[in-house]
């Protein structure tokens, strides 16, 4: 059994759907309720046992790398201040000495060329790749569950989730050779097949764990589905070898990538909070009442 060790999170991407926000702010920068999106991936990867956190960024993503530094000025404000509360807060974001990385991408040519670059990070042993944008809401983390899936099936492992067929055009999606409860052996993965031609309507949601073996796939991996470089392609291109297993999380995903998964992630964690909960649930309540009355 290998110890997955290391998550590479591909930060890398322009966000063009959360123009203009994205214009100075990284999406992942962006609170749900008052964490921002790449603090939910963090603390999934550090409930599963990461220790090395590699991230892929690009130019204007300056506000995600100061966000993980120590805030020196702040602390010692807080601390004059006897602010015990908003210390603990900060406290909870701080991350070991020397366990984050970061390394550029110096074009935006797909997921799959993010994940090659970091490949000198990443070394040879398997590794996590967290999505930021797919924020994950349930009890165990979805990359928990799947390192313990890992450790019985090895080779690749994707998250997957069921969607309607016709929205099979927005994911990759897995050709399913046999179903063993959670895990779905595939034999191919399509990038965003259209409704009339996908192999299933299993998708691929962003969590991954992935065997080194995929470099040398990545390394000569040609442009795919919009004219990217697929990181799908070269999973499908490991399916007779390292072998595939889709692996149904248990867990209700939100799309923070879009706008409307965004605000619907903000209002479900919102109704999480105890101290959120009533208010904003009463005041939904009053908002939603004339719509009823409307309908
Ligand atoms: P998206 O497809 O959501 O692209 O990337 P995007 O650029 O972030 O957002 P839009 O579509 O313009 O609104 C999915 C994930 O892959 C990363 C993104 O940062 C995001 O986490 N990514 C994508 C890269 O790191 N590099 C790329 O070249 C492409």
């Amino acid at each position: 059994m290998t110890h997955i060790r290391k998550a590479v999170f591909p930060v890398a991407g322009m966000g063009t759907r959360f123009l203009p926000a994205t214009k100075s702010i990284p999406k992942e920068m962006l609170p749900l309720v008052d964490r921002p999106l790449i603090q939910y991936a963090v603390d999934e990867a550090r409930a599963a046992g990461i220790e090395e956190f590699i991230f892929v960024t690009a130019a204007g993503k300056g506000a995600l790398e100061d966000y993980f530094d120590t805030a020196a000025a702040l602390e010692h404000s807080l601390q004059a201040k006897g602010k015990a509360e908003a210390l603990a807060t900060l406290e909870r974001t701080r991350m070991p000495e020397g366990a984050l990385s970061f390394v550029r991408q110096n074009k935006a040519l797909g997921l799959g060329h993010a994940i090659r670059v970091a490949q000198h990070l990443v070394g040879n042993e398997p590794f996590a790749v967290l999505l930021p944008d797919d924020v994950i809401r349930g009890q165990a983390g979805a990359l928990g569950q799947m390192v313990a899936a890992h450790a019985k099936t090895g080779g690749h492992m994707v998250a997957t989730m069921d969607v309607p067929r016709a929205m099979t055009a927005q994911y990759g999606v897995l050709d399913v050779a046999r179903e063993d409860g959670p895990l779905a052996y595939a034999r191919g993965l399509v990038e965003k097949p259209r409704a009339d031609i996908a192999p299933s309507t299993l998708a691929i949601i962003g969590r991954y764990i992935l065997e080194p073996s995929i470099f040398a796939k990545l390394a000569h991996l040609g442009p795919g589905a919009g004219g990217e470089l697929q990181l799908t392609d070269a999973i499908n291109a490991e399916v007779d070898t390292a072998g595939v297993t889709g692996y149904r999380f248990d867990g209700e995903r939100f799309d923070c990538g879009s706008v409307q998964g965004f605000v619907q992630a903000t209002a479900a964690f919102a109704l999480d909070r105890p101290d959120l909960q009533q208010g904003f649930s009463q005041f939904l309540d009053q908002r939603r009442a004339p719509l009823h009355q409307a309908a």
